[in-house]
């Protein structure tokens, strides 16, 4: 079985978008893949619920009470390890990762991003868009490298920026697209595996 390992921090729209692709799209018949788990560092994300009634097992590892990023990072691989994954899928997973976390899911582990890539690495992605008179923003799909928000690209998508925009409408926009390309680019990575 191919393993998926699913990362969040908040909402996890698009893991409950990867989470239904999957049984929509029978993955399980298909690829002999399943998404196994869904791991937050937050305890009060509210995707751990869905991942339960989906049947899917819901971890927290917080990471407040670690001394450190390498502490945290290690306790976070030794739970992901257990699920034995095949592709670990960060979605809106808020941590900056250590270039040993990263080494250990090399080529197995992709993000998805809200901004066309290389443009607006970081936070703030629709904002900073905005400010700087872009007329596009979007998402990108991308294996994650040593280096944050860069790597191989999968998929993107790109939508309007319309006159008036905020960044939260620009970002409700692009959430929707979120949702298409993650799964699609996962579903297509998996026979690779
Ligand atoms: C998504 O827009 C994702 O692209 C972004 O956080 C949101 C998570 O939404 N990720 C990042 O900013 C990563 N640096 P979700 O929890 O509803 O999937």
């Amino acid at each position: 079985m191919k393993n998926i390992v699913i990362l969040i921090s908040g909402g996890g729209s698009n893991m409950a978008a990867i989470v239904r692709a999957a049984q929509r799209e029978h993955w399980g018949r298909l690829y002999g893949a399943e998404v196994k788990a869904v791991i937050s560092n937050r305890p009060d994300a509210k995707g751990l619920q869905f991942a339960r009634e989906q049947g899917i097992a819901a971890e927290v590892l917080d990471h407040k009470p670690f001394a450190s990023r390498e502490a945290f990072d290690e306790a976070l691989a030794a739970l992901i390890d257990r699920f034995e994954p095949a592709l670990v899928v960060l979605a809106g997973f808020m941590r900056i990762l250590t270039p040993a976390f990263v080494a250990r899911y090399q080529g197995r582990m992709l993000n998805i991003h809200p901004s066309l890539l290389p443009a607006f690495p970081g936070l703030h992605t629709h904002q900073r868009a905005l400010e700087a008179g872009c007329r596009f923003a979007g998402a990108t799909v991308h294996q994650v490298t040593a280096e944050l928000d860069f790597g191989p690209i999968l998929a993107q998508a790109a939508v309007p920026i319309l006159p008036g925009d905020s960044a939260d409408a620009i970002a409700a926009r692009v959430l929707t697209q979120e949702h298409l390309i993650y799964p699609r680019a996962i579903a297509e990575l998996l026979p690779k595996l």
